[in-house]
């Protein structure tokens, strides 16, 4: 885990109230792997906490990060405001990935909303493992898939959804995902988005008998494990959202659609 100061490349509005920010890094490259977030926080704030970023691509070459978020809250309307060529502080990468050592072949990825951020640099990893990769992105409508043009997607076999039919399919993604499901086959499922879609998402694949790894949202105050803010209750006792997740493996997970609302790392 590193802070860096880094240069801002480019942060602009690509939706309503939804940003790209890409950032020249230094140190935290090499280590980053997709699901991890870093704590974003702008010299110019005012708000004494880091905002809780889940990273959406790396690119070795040009040593960039790329991050995707929504604008909620005092942090995020401070990032928002951030100029191309100022410096704002990075602190990360955190928490754990998607892979482990474990090569599946066939994965099925399923991003909601926000919870398309970390599928960029999941998918580039999974290209490079050989796998073959199967993307299901859903959103309220058109503007939440804008994200997607910002993603390689060749050879990827990509289906959309949105809420209200602006784009692709008029429906949710655990419906297109019971589609897909009776005609292929996979060996994994990982997912992104709101609670209540990655519990469908989960439940979906447990009854298909298939592995599935969730990318949890918490409320997060210091993202380094030095509070209890993201504490969960899970099968395998009380875990830490900061540093045990984001990802987990949606079995050990007791209750993927809390009644709490919470503050997630893909973008607030
Ligand atoms: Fe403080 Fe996780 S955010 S322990």
């Amino acid at each position: 885990m590193f802070l860096e100061k880094c240069k801002v490349l480019e942060n602009v509005e690509i939706a309503k109230n939804m940003y790209l920010m890409k950032l020249k890094g230094e140190k935290s490259i090499s280590k980053t792997v997709s699901g991890q977030f870093f704590m974003l926080q702008s010299n110019n704030s005012g708000v004494f906490l880091r905002r809780p970023i889940s990273i959406h691509y790396v690119n070795k070459e040009d040593s960039s990060l790329e991050f995707y978020y929504e604008v909620k809250g005092k942090g995020t309307e401070s990032l928002a405001k951030v100029q191309k060529d100022e410096y704002i502080n990075i602190q990360g990468p955190l928490g754990n990935g998607f892979l482990d050592d474990k090569i599946r072949k066939r994965a099925l990825l399923i991003g909601g909303g926000m919870g398309i951020a970390p599928m960029k640099y999941l998918i580039d990893e999974l290209k490079k493992q050989g796998s073959e990769i199967t993307f299901i992105a859903g959103g309220r409508n058109s503007g939440a898939l804008k994200i997607v043009n910002n993603m390689d997607l060749k050879e990827i076999k990509t289906y959309i959804t949105t809420d209200d039919g602006s784009l692709g399919t008029h429906g949710r993604v655990d419906e297109k995902m019971k589609v897909l499901l009776k005609e292929n086959e996979y060996d994994v499922v990982y997912t992104c988005g709101p609670e209540k879609m990655m519990e469908s998402v989960a439940k979906i694949a447990g009854e298909n008998d298939i592995e599935c790894f969730v990318s949890l949202e918490a409320r997060m105050a210091c993202g380094v494990k030095a509070c209890v803010g993201c504490s969960i209750k899970t099968k395998a006792g009380m875990k830490k959202v900061c540093h045990d997740g984001p990802v987990f493996d949606s079995k050990v997970i007791v209750d993927l659609n809390p009644k709490v609302k919470t503050e997630s790392c893909c973008g607030n």
